[in-house]
């Protein structure tokens, strides 16, 4: 998408951090910007500031995970423009603690703030911009950690891997339309993430060494990369209709230990009588032209 200027941008997670910093990016860019967030003091703030600085900037409060809350910010929308890039970004932390003590209603939430609502940012804007003509763009924030998994919270990792999983999977999707897609997946950022995820999670508060752990991570992120250069470098793989948006080189040796401990366990065929998959009937059953990981066989 070579030309953001008069476009217009609904961007979720848009009050604080790698949201809003992208929001800034594009507005710098003259794009029209959507701000939403379950935060209503910290979205009608960032939307004033983008005013201010001259961008033409609504916000919205909403809530990512209630579905009912999509259908009135799809309205609120229609209103201000007709949305080209969506950026399905808001996420909380997982918080901490050994899988076995997960609490199962924190699992819900996060899964459903982390996974399932691109789902509904999809059901609300994503055929209208398949529809609409021209080139359009569609970005959603996993994590590194969906790439290289470090010893952190299950909840949050896994609910990022199914951010990556929609995305790589929209991409076949998608191949075919003038919608671009990209799926973020940042290394540490300094952005407010760790307070956000201690106020808005559901039941009780942390204790004990799973609040500690909190803690630690709220002094680790603060050492993170500025969320404007990711809201920068976020804006030019749209501009560059790249997939993979990725901000943090530092990781890249251990991706590459990871891929080569997956490709060195492809052995033998558990059936050496076996032809192996027709992997082209499977594409066509599904009404598809082709994959896009495509190698010659
Ligand atoms: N900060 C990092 O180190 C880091 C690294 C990799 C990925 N990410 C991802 O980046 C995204 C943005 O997080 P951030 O780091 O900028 O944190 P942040 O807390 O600064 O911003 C996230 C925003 O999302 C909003 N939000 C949370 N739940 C919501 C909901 N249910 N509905 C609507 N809005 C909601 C919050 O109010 C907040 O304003 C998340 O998906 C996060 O997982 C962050």
């Amino acid at each position: 998408m070579k030309e953001l200027k008069g476009k217009t941008a609904f961007v979720t997670g848009g009050g604080s951090g790698i949201g809003l910093a992208t929001a800034r990016a594009l507005g710098a860019r003259g794009a029209r910007l959507i701000l939403a967030d379950i935060d209503k003091a910290r979205i009608e703030a960032a939307a004033a500031d983008l005013r201010a600085a001259g961008v033409d900037a609504l916000g919205l409060q909403l809530n990512v995970a209630e579905e009912a809350d999509w259908a009135r910010a799809g309205e609120a929308a229609a209103g201000f423009g007709e949305v080209r890039i969506l950026f399905s970004n808001a996420g909380v932390g997982g918080g901490s603690g050994k899988f076995e003590t997960y609490d199962p209603e924190v699992w819900r939430w996060a899964y459903a703030v982390n996974a399932h609502a691109h789902l509904y940012a999809c059901r609300t804007f994503l055929g209208a911009m398949k529809a609409m003509g021209g080139p359009c763009h569609l970005a959603l924030t996993s994590s590194m950690v969906a790439i290289v998994p470090p010893p952190i919270s299950v909840a949050y990792i896994s609910s990022k891997f199914a951010t990556l999983g929609i995305a790589t999977a929209l991409r076949n999707e998608l191949a075919d339309t003038e919608v671009g897609i990209s799926v973020l997946c940042p290394g540490m950022s300094a952005t407010r993430i760790v307070e956000t995820t201690q106020r808005l999670r559901p039941g009780a508060s942390e204790q004990g060494a799973a609040a500690q752990t909190a803690q630690n991570m709220t002094s680790v992120l603060a050492g993170g990369m500025s969320p404007d250069k990711i809201g920068q470098r976020v804006v030019r793989a749209i501009e560059r209709d790249e997939f993979f948006i990725f901000t943090h080189p530092e990781w890249k040796a251990m991706a590459e230990a990871q891929v080569a401990e997956m490709l060195a366990a492809f052995g033998e065929s558990a059936d050496p009588d076996y032809p192996g998959d027709d992997i082209e009937s499977l594409v066509a059953a599904n009404g598809a032209k082709r994959m896009n990981v495509a190698v010659a066989r």
